[in-house]
């Protein structure tokens, strides 16, 4: 299935070849005033952006609003919006039906879907499907934005190059979502620009971590066992393709920790029950503590790469070698930042909405 959300529900639709891709957005609270520069920003953070780390792809994203939506003001019905599909090169996929890309999905969308899957641009399974997404947590945030929460990622490693972790940096943390390249230390920037430029020379391509926090989350929001913010989240992160892990905070740093140094110590501050660590990463129990919520995650490198790799012509049964043409992004970190935002801020908006049933 391809939605998310109990009451806040987001239901994507489209190919990427196809004539559109959208969202339909249920359980939007009524009377949202949307500023659609903000959510045209959104989009634009994760569109192409031509830099060395990017496609060549020419995609603009410009949305249509088609329903749920009056006077700029969300009116409670059902939300729908489409984006026009325009700079499709169809003919870059007309092999991989039968020479499945190694990474991608072609293989297991070929056994699940046979000839029908829409294999053009990798179809529903297309990276594209994320611009909706976006759309759709852009709108989240602005609901979020009523309660003060606000949702921040950046790229937290490329390969072995590491920028700085979230919870040791000082707000303004909202500056990152301005950078076109979004970093907390501008110089490991450069340096991971440079591994990626280098992967891209050489028809390769390099996958990191990206890591993402919500800050001002009131504590209470979540559940127990199966019904904890961990899975929640996980669940919706996990829709990003190309993701292949996530940990909250300490992770598995917690395995070589002790007790005595893994526990946040409880303080007063502000009258307020706060932690002197966040090694929990602001969920105790499946329910947030009031810290802010912090996470990481594994993307894969980008599958579509120049070299030649070794493959499988599955209507002669025999191996054979592919070369992947096509306009491709040779690490998908810089343009997977503001996806993660989006699906944290839909998750997050559902769960509070799961929980106190009005915002
Ligand atoms: C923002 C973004 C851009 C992506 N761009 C590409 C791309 O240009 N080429 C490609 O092969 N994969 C790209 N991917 C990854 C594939 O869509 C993904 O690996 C594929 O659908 C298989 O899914 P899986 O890796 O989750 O198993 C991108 C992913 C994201 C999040």
């Amino acid at each position: 299935m391809s939605n998310i959300g109990t009451i806040f529900n987001v239901s994507v639709f489209g190919e990427s070849h196809g004539p559109a891709i959208g969202a339909v957005i249920n359980g939007v609270p009524q009377g949202i005033k949307l500023n659609m520069e903000d959510i045209k920003k959104e989009m634009v953070r994760r569109a192409p952006s031509g830099g060395e780390w990017s496609t060549k792809r020419k995609e603009t994203d410009a949305f249509e609003i088609i329903s749920g939506v009056l006077d700029e003001t969300t009116t409670g019905a059902p939300l729908t919006m489409i984006i026009r599909n325009t700079d499709a090169r169809s003919k870059d996929y007309e092999n991989l039906r039968v020479r499945p890309r190694p990474g991608h999905a072609d293989y297991t969308a070929y056994v699940k879907y046979q000839d029908e899957h829409d294999i053009r641009g990798g179809g529903h399974f297309s990276a594209r499907l994320t611009a909706p997404i976006v759309f759709a947590g852009a709108v989240a945030k602005q609901v979020l934005a009523k309660e003060k929460i606000d949702i921040v990622a950046h790229i937290a490693a490329i390969k072995e190059c590491e920028d700085t972790r979230l919870n040791e940096f000082a707000l303004p943390l909202l500056s990152i979502k301005e950078k076109l390249f979004p970093v907390i230390d501008d110089t490991v920037g450069e340096k991971m620009r440079e591994i990626i430029d280098q992967a891209r020379r050489e028809k390769d391509s390099v996958g990191g971590v990206i890591e993402c926090g919500i800050f001002g989350l009131k504590p209470g929001i979540g559940g127990p066992l199966f019904d904890g913010l961990e899975g929640a989240l996980a669940k919706g992160v996990y829709g990003i393709p190309a993701v292949k892990g996530i940990s909250f905070g300490a992770g598995f740093d917690y395995t070589n920790m002790f007790g005595s140094e893994a526990n946040d110590a409880y303080m007063i501050e502000d009258a307020q029950v706060r932690t002197k660590t966040n090694h929990c990463g602001g969920i105790l129990g499946g329910i947030s503590n009031g810290m802010p919520l912090i996470f990481r995650i594994a993307f894969k490198p980008t599958p579509s790469i120049g070299k030649p790799q070794q493959t499988v012509d599955i209507d002669k049964n025999e191996e054979t070698i592919i070369e992947i043409k096509g306009r491709h992004d040779p690490c998908v970190l810089p343009r997977a930042v503001p996806v993660v935002e989006a699906v944290s801020a839909i998750i997050i908006l559902d769960e509070i909405l799961k929980t106190r049933k009005e915002i």
